[in-house]
């Protein structure tokens, strides 16, 4: 979101935000100066404002002519000078200072045919929820989430169909809040976008060998299969990434995403041909424990070790093309592949087995959905119910550190709110079961090993990051606060009452805490200023607008007045409107 813009100059009288009053006295004539007297200037008169702002929009309608304005010098803080420019009315200030020097936002747009800057103080935006919550809807905006794309995802990977990260270690591993995180997202985009468009590419019919190009040495019929209760086609064919394999022609530019169900009994490969602009790439899915690779343009995804039982293979082609094409590509070069490129030519098996029902849709947000509510079924710990975090989290070095091994009551917490909906949904007891396990670290202290923190000795707190000292990440705990809520709206008896305490505990101090939260213009991200003695961590303004959807998110769900009126102050932040002071 910023951009440079050299030549473009700021009129700095309209504005009623602090920033710009900070200029007037830090620069401007001294008339200004005394007329401001210590309140934002515009507020003082709305005639001057609108004279102003007309000027500023003729000053962009007919191209800012720099030789009507004479240059002066303006010293900034005492520290330094800025070329600015005057005339007799006011002085011109540099845009591309004013916006890295007060860290705001701006860029030149066309508007009806004339160009104007479009100025913001802050470059987020806030998502209000809608008036109800229900543990088996959307979770929040996720729909609006595109994790897999995410640069620190590496891909996905087709052992558990789920995102590995990089974030924190270039090897790859497993993360749960980026599990739970792609699982939701899917689950909302899902329910809003209502039912994908499906083609079937071919079936287990006789009919369907028609479509397939089989060469001398393969075979292929059609065979009723018991476990599956239902006609398959019947392969046999080399299973050499070198034999030709059997193949059919698909020529789609649409949709991307790929099911299929597969059963091998020698080894075997899933392999389709994608053509990006003019060039062929080739994806192969293959068995192999190595998660992601590529040789030039074929890139190799790994289904694990072989197995002989049936797998249901779900693919986002194009996510998976992008993913192994960036794999040898420094960070900042990564590409971005528009859609309307890619063009799905042929797929190809080869191997002995079973195969049945492939299909192209425009999405398969459900089989992704499960795939990281499974995910968090096979990967709990027993003995405490958690998802360790298996790689080292340095906060500050030295300081606040965790060894690998962690548990993060917002992985906990995010990783609920994925269970219970897929219980919700598929009435399957393991999801819930899974959920209710994962509340004992909850009641673990953070020096134990768990994600307790009390603060103040006071109150319970549920770490995303259980350092101690306690580092107390506000999205973190909300987050973990709406997985507990969604846990105790399906929980009975004993889990209920188990959950309901920690809610409840959690929320009392959401209540009281949330105003330690509020610097006066923004928020913290955390507490570390408080627990280790060090300058505040100010939340950016992306966790600033997270913080605030949060905030609303529990305004719908618990009556208390704080929720609308912490928003509503928060909100007015991102506009530059600070709390008065003294
Ligand atoms: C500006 O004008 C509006 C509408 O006429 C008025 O409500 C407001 O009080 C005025 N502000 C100042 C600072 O005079
Ligand atoms: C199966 O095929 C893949 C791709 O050719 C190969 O990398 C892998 O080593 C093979 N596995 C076995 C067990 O032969
Ligand atoms: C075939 O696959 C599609 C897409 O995954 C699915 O919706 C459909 O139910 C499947 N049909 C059968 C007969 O398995
Ligand atoms: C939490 O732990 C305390 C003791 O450390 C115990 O008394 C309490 O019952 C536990 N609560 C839950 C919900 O497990």
């Amino acid at each position: 979101m910023r951009v440079n813009l050299r030549t473009v100059f700021l009129l700095l009288a309209p504005c009623t935000i602090i920033m710009c009053f900070a200029l007037f006295t830090g620069c401007a004539r001294k008339e200004n100066v005394r007329r401001s007297g210590g309140v934002p200037v515009a507020a003082e008169d709305n005639d001057t404002t609108l004279r102003f702002l007309n000027r500023g929009v003729q000053a962009f309608v007919q191209d800012v002519k720099v030789n009507q304005y004479r240059e002066i010098e303006c010293l900034i803080n005492t520290e330094y000078t800025v070329q600015c420019r005057r005339d007799d009315d006011d002085v011109y200030m540099p845009f591309s200072f004013v916006q890295k020097y007060f860290e705001v936002y701006g860029s030149i747009e066309k508007v009806h045919g004339y160009e104007r800057l479009e100025f913001s103080y802050s470059y987020s935006k806030v998502s209000p929820p809608i008036n109800m919550y229900s543990p088996d809807g959307k979770f929040m905006s996720f729909e609006h989430f595109n994790v897999e794309m995410r640069s620190r995802v590496k891909c996905i990977t087709a052992t558990e169909g789920v995102p590995m990260s990089t974030q924190w270690n270039q090897e790859g591993y497993y993360y749960p809040i980026q599990i739970a995180q792609y699982g939701l997202s899917h689950y909302s985009k899902y329910l809003s976008e209502g039912e994908p468009d499906i083609t079937i590419l071919t079936d287990g019919s006789k009919q369907a060998i028609a479509d397939w190009s089989v060469p001398d040495d393969c075979e292929v019929r059609s065979v009723w299969d018991k476990s599956r209760g239902s006609y398959v086609l019947e392969l046999s064919v080399p299973d050499s990434l070198k034999s030709r394999g059997i193949s059919f022609k698909v020529q789609e530019n649409v949709n991307f995403a790929l099911a299929l169900n597969v059963r091998f009994v020698t080894n075997g490969s899933i392999s389709v041909s994608i053509k990006l602009d003019d060039v062929t790439f080739h994806i192969n899915y293959i068995f192999s424990t190595t998660i992601i690779s590529r040789t030039g343009r074929k890139i190799f995804y790994g289904m694990g070790e072989k197995t002989s039982k049936w797998i249901h293979l779900v693919r986002d082609l194009d996510k998976d093309l992008v993913k192994g094409l960036q794999l040898y590509v420094p960070h900042a070069q990564k590409l971005k592949v528009k859609a309307n490129k890619i063009k799905i030519l042929s797929m190809t098996i080869r191997g002995r087995g079973r195969v049945d029902n492939i299909t192209l849709a425009s999405a398969n947000h459900m089989d992704h959905f499960y795939d990281a509510a499974n995910w968090f079924v096979n990967y709990q710990d027993t003995k405490r119910g958690g998802w360790p975090i298996m790689v080292a989290r340095e906060i500050i070095p030295g300081k606040m550190e965790l060894p690998p091994g962690w548990y993060s009551a917002m992985g906990q917490g995010q990783a609920m709110s994925v269970l219970v909906r897929a219980y919700l949904r598929s009435k399957s007891m393991s999801y819930l079961q899974a959920a209710i396990n994962g509340l004992k670290v909850f009641n673990i202290s953070s020096e134990q090993g768990g994600v307790k923190a009390r603060f103040a000795n006071t109150y319970d707190w549920y770490e995303e990051y259980p350092t101690t000292p306690g580092s107390y990440v506000l999205n973190g705990f909300m987050y973990s606060l709406l997985g507990l809520y969604d846990l105790m709206q399906v929980t009975e008896d004993e889990p209920y009452r188990n959950v309901k305490m920690i809610y409840d505990s959690g929320m009392r101090t959401l209540k009281s805490l949330l105003p330690l939260f509020d610097s006066g213009s923004g928020t913290f991200y955390d507490l570390r200023h408080v627990t280790h003695g060090i300058a505040p961590n100010r939340a950016r303004w992306d966790y600033h607008t997270t913080h605030i959807n949060q905030v609303l998110q529990f305004s719908v769900i618990d009556a208390d007045p704080i929720f609308r009126r912490t928003a509503t102050r928060w909100i007015d932040y991102m506009k530059g409107k600070i709390a008065p002071h003294n």
